[in-house]
């Protein structure tokens, strides 16, 4: 939902800025800006589309401060005049902005009546006016008197032509990090264009202001007043933000797995079963409703857990996406857990319901992949994924680690409530073998020719029951983000009720169908869907050779407990996705119209 990033300190060439920014092109990229200070004046360069074509027009200029911004739109057509930076009337204030300005229309009318003439549709180029409104010499202060009258999200960051050593930020809604190294100040929406500089950093809260001059930075809240704020210490490596020779981030990704799931179990196996040690403070035994809370891939890991869990407790379990939560009335009790699920910990809609059942006196578990982002300082406790940085829009190792988490997370509930069972120490072994068997499995398994004969095909129905049920959701959404085929998917057993009548053979149906719990079932499913002549691909456990007279094509995958399916099947949908849509020429990393933090309504 739109990168920022800027720079101030001792004189570096522009280009760095570029780098940086690069960093943050999964959050949007329909066009890219930069703005920095030369001989006293503010130079903006601008370019529609990917950050290389801004790349291409940056000469090797020096500078003391600059700021970036790659796009994805809101409010105004992907252009280069509606990119950041915006600049003021007199061109001597320039600020990029990651956001929604929900008031920009009464505040644009009123700049006109003061004189202001506008370049743009944006919403952002308010601010730059409000900001030239304000000033009589000091920057921070009109952006203060600046930020009182927005309503709506921001970070942004400011800059002014007279005082080439100074940026000013402010954050509401969306997020902001700084960082300190000894030669410069740098600022960005997320840890990764910094953690090249330092790995300590600081997240601006909600309503924060910042002053980033001569080397130091000071933090103000919004009336005012000095606040210090907490330094997170990021343990991501640099080189796990590039492609390290793979072609694609999402593909490095998913062969990251194996490590990805090591550090999600890291600490939390022992002799005596899972422990999130993060939640010993948590009344789990007492624990008797938990809703769930999350969007997209998030969600349906979130499904997953609801599955696992009443398969062996009594507890009610309700799960919600994120965007629909927050607008119902939700009822809540001291008996009431709520997880909400957030890779990026800056999705909105998440935020907002954490929000509003904490007001109501939830209890909140987050689970996130990225230490200090907005979701882990808002909920009570956070249950980290430590899946490292991921970098491509399509979540894959984060919806991996996702479930790992979730899994361990019921395991202690049930086992706080004394529900242990041969069930579930299976599951719990299967969970310590996983990077092992996800390692095999990703050398093993040779999707490519199914996925080349499979990509001329514009339809998808994906089916599952129970547990896998999550996975076809999951699949059908991997596919379609990325290679942009209709792909949908129900449970099995809906499909008689209507979404059978799509079928005939230009409409193939993926089954997700291990042989456990419902396997007849969604069997019969199958063989309704091949009485209509649609050609099926199914995943189904090694061992398996029931399916063969059935279905078309299939892909096997080590046999496991039937909790633990929608587990080591996710590689292998993600995989089909990804091979589909660099076959049929698509970026997999930086799908159309989408970011990969969502950070607006
Ligand atoms: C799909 C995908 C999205 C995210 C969703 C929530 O591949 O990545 O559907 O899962 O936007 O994002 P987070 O988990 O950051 O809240």
């Amino acid at each position: 939902m739109c990168g920022i990033v800027g720079i101030v300190g001792t004189e570096f060439n522009v280009g760095e800025l570029i780098d940086d920014l690069q960093k943050l092109e999964y959050r949007g990229y329909d066009s890219a800006g930069i703005a920095y200070i030369c001989d006293g004046t503010i130079s903006v360069t601008k370019s529609l589309g990917r950050i290389k074509n801004l790349r291409e027009k940056i000469k090797p200029v020096r500078s003391l401060a600059g700021i970036a911004h790659t796009r994805w739109a809101t409010h105004g057509a992907p252009n280069d005049i509606n990119a950041h930076p915006h600049t003021d009337c007199t061109g001597k204030i320039a600020l990029v902005h990651n956001g929604i300005i929900e008031n920009y229309v009464e505040l644009r009318e009123f700049l006109k009546s003061r004189g202001h003439e506008f370049k743009s549709e944006t919403d952002t180029e308010v601010i730059a006016h409000l900001i030239e409104e304000h000033f009589d010499g000091d920057l921070y202060k009109a952006v203060l008197m600046t930020v009182k009258k927005l309503k709506g999200a921001y970070a942004i960051a400011v800059m002014h032509a007279d005082f080439p050593n100074l940026l000013v930020a402010a954050r509401k809604g969306s997020p902001l990090v700084i960082g300190k190294a000894p030669d410069r100040l740098i600022l960005a929406s997320d840890v990764t264009p910094i953690i090249k500089y330092t790995k300590d950093v600081v997240f601006l809260e909600e309503g924060d202001l910042a002053i980033l001059k001569d080397g130091e930075f000071k933090i103000t809240d919004s009336n005012g007043n000095l606040v210090l704020r907490k330094i997170y210490h990021i343990d991501w490596d640099e080189a796990a933000a590039e492609k390290s020779g793979y072609k694609h981030f999402m593909i490095k990704e998913i062969y990251e797995e194996p490590e990805a799931i090591e550090s999600a179990l890291v600490g939390r196996v022992t002799l005596d079963g899972p422990v999130l040690h993060e939640l010993k403070e948590f009344d789990l035994e007492n624990v008797e409703k938990i809703k769930l809370v999350a969007c997209g891939t998030s969600y349906h890991a979130a499904l997953v857990f609801k599955y696992f869990v009443e398969k062996y407790a009594n507890i009610d379990i309700e799960v919600d996406v994120a965007s629909e939560f927050r607008y119902r009335n939700i009822y809540v009790d001291d008996k009431t857990l709520v997880v909400a699920i957030s890779q990026s910990g800056e999705t909105a809609d998440t935020l907002e319901s954490v929000r509003i059942v904490k007001k109501k006196g939830a209890k909140v578990v987050a689970i996130s992949n990225v230490v200090g982002s907005t979701i882990t300082r808002e909920s009570d406790v956070t249950v980290y994924m430590n899946a490292g940085p991921e970098i491509g829009v399509a979540a894959t190792k984060t919806y991996v680690n996702q479930l790992v988490v979730l899994y361990l997370l019921g395991m202690e509930i049930l086992k706080k409530k004394g529900i242990w069972n041969e069930d579930l120490e299976n599951d719990f072994e299967f969970l310590k073998r996983s990077p092992n068997l996800f390692r095999k499995l990703l050398e093993d398994f040779k999707i490519d020719e199914l996925a080349s004969y499979y990509k001329n095909y514009n339809h998808f129905m994906y089916i599952g029951r129970g547990i896998n049920h999550p996975t076809a959701l999951e699949g059908a959404l991997k596919l379609k983000e990325i290679s942009y085929i209709n792909a949908t998917a129900y449970p099995a057993g809906e499909l008689k009720h209507g979404p059978i009548a799509l079928l005939d053979p230009k409409f193939p149906v993926f089954a997700i169908a291990p042989q456990g719990y419902l396997y007849e079932k969604i069997k019969s499913n199958i063989e309704e869907s091949k009485a209509r002549k649609a050609r099926i691909i199914a995943i189904t456990n090694e061992g398996n050779e029931d399916l063969l007279k059935i279905v078309d094509d299939i892909i096997y995958v080590p046999k496991a407990p039937d909790d633990m399916y929608p587990l080591i099947m996710s590689p292998v949908i993600q995989m089909f996705a990804y091979l589909i849509a660099d076959m049929r020429g698509y970026d997999p990393d930086k799908p159309r119209n989408l970011a990969k933090s969502v950070t607006v309504e």
